[in-house]
């Protein structure tokens, strides 16, 4: 049995399953879509909620410094990605390079890890969405009771699950529903939804830098790296690290670009444009929304769910105007982050059935629309019950831990890869090999470590799950 596991899907097959329709998906995206896809599955909940909160906790305002650390982390994973995606340019992402670099095995662990990222990053948005939504609704006379619009389970500080009086979010199944649909419609409804919304939301951004930049209070800023508390990760060094583990969510989604690849017109030359460009551009807009924030506002009090709102208010009169269109950009900015997530997520399903290692009908792709409705279908479901159930500070850091596992084994694949099939064809290489890899690894392992100790075990749960899953279905019925 355990030989079968380093089982490598063959170079020749992918290409082979990439040049050609071999499945049906129809190719519609052009460069432009797949920045924007990524730029749509990157700014979401990490730059709206959870840049305060870490300013709050960890890093003041020098958690500008943690975001370039966990864009480092990302860079160099993102460059090992363009590689892969442009050689490898079908569905399914970091999974699809593993089987052919690693083997079964691997590819399987990194799958099951995928299937954590995309699938509860679009549960956890949801989550952040309903927040945004129902603080919008309120401002113009719309009260949602708190019952209907809240998990009913959370973690208290001992990490004990506890009721919270509420029934079931009822807002973050909604826009799960609606994403849902639009998916199983089709991949070029989709894209073209996701374009409006992306322009929405950087618009809005943008006018938080220019606006809130009038606002900035020196003061504020200074000192920029609060003095450590004396506890580990409470502000100075160890801070500025452990906020770059919590706003890493913030960079979750460029990797998503690459699981669309099988959709793209001309994924050699237009996959590492995708992945790069829309990583560059969240870097740059990262660093200018954290240093805006914490300059008009103390970064004492940006522990909310709304810090961005919450900066605008501190700014007083005027700014007034902007804080509607902030609420709506971010509403519009985690609807698309939903959407790229969830397709994501269906298209892993789909390429781990179409190699026989999860189960048959998350292969078939509907006769009139091309989507991979069935996958779609149940991918929606899982994520509606999560969203409604489960708290969002659980699901977020599970997000991160199954996105850097599956970063650190794409690094490893370049690595393995070059010296083991130096022969294929690669439009795009990975430069400074093998230092970028090499720094992919030490810095996405590094980030990782500084996660919540709760968190490795419930991703070790998932992994056993996921091994009941192979030993009983997929490893009778892999095609490799
Ligand atoms: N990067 C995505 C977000 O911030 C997951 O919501």
């Amino acid at each position: 049995m355990t030989e079968k596991l380093f089982n490598k899907k063959p170079m020749e097959v992918l290409m082979q399953e990439a040049s050609g329709d071999t499945h049906g998906l129809k190719r519609t995206l052009g460069k432009l879509n797949l920045i924007a896809l990524g730029i749509g599955a990157i700014i979401g909940a990490g730059i709206f909620v959870l840049t305060g909160q870490a300013a709050a906790q960890y890093a003041g305002p020098a958690v500008s410094f943690s975001f370039i650390v966990s864009a480092l982390a990302c860079g160099f994973a993102g460059l090992c990605y363009a590689e892969f995606a442009a050689m490898i340019p079908i569905a399914g992402s970091a999974y699809t390079y593993s089987y052919a670099t690693m083997g079964r095995g691997v590819a399987w662990v990194i799958g099951w890890a995928l299937v954590l990222e995309y699938l509860f990053a679009g549960s956890t948005v949801a989550v952040g969405w309903s927040g945004y939504v129902v603080n919008f609704l309120d401002s113009i006379g719309v009260h949602i009771p708190p019952e209907l619009a809240n998990a009913p389970l959370t973690f208290n500080e001992n990490h004990q699950l506890v009721a919270t009086g509420a029934l079931f979010n009822l807002p973050a199944a909604f826009i799960i529903t609606v994403v849902t649909v639009l998916l199983y419609r089709g991949i070029k409804e989709s894209a073209t939804f996701n374009n409006i919304v992306v322009f929405i939301k950087l618009t809005v951004i943008f006018l938080f830098i220019i606006f809130g930049w009038q606002y900035v209070v020196n003061d504020n800023w200074v000192p920029f790296i609060p003095k450590n508390t004396g506890t580990f990760g409470q502000y100075g060094m160890s801070g500025i690290f452990r906020a770059s583990a919590v706003i890493f969510f913030a960079y979750i989604g460029f990797d998503a670009v690459s699981t669309a690849a099988q959709e793209a017109k001309n994924p050699q030359k237009d996959m590492p444009w995708g992945i790069l460009g829309s990583l560059f551009i969240c870097t740059v807009v990262y660093i200018l929304v954290s240093l805006v924030m914490t300059g008009i506002a103390p970064y004492t009090e940006l522990n909310t769910s709304a810090p961005i709102a919450v900066a605008i208010d501190k700014a007083g009169d005027g700014l007034n105007w902007l804080s509607p269109w902030i609420k709506i950009g971010a509403i519009a900015g985690l609807t698309s982050v939903i959407l790229v997530m969830l397709m994501g997520q269906t298209r892993i399903f789909f390429s781990m059935a179409n190699d026989g290692l999860f189960f048959a009908p998350f292969s078939k792709v509907h006769p009139t629309f091309g989507t991979p409705h069935i996958s779609t279908i149940v991918t929606g479901s899982i994520a509606l019950i999560a969203s409604g159930l489960l708290p969002i500070n659980v699901l977020g850091e599970l997000v991160s831990i199954g996105t850097l596992l599956a970063f650190i084994i794409v690094c490893l694949g370049v690595l393995l890869l070059r010296y083991r099939r130096p022969d294929l064809h690669r439009p795009f290489k990975t430069p400074l090999f093998p230092v970028v890899p090499v720094l992919g690894v030490i810095c996405c392992g590094g980030v990782m470590a500084f996660l919540n100790p709760l968190t490795f075990i419930i991703a070790l749960v998932w992994l056993a799950i996921g091994i009941v899953i192979y030993v009983l279905y997929g490893h009778a019925r892999a095609k490799y």
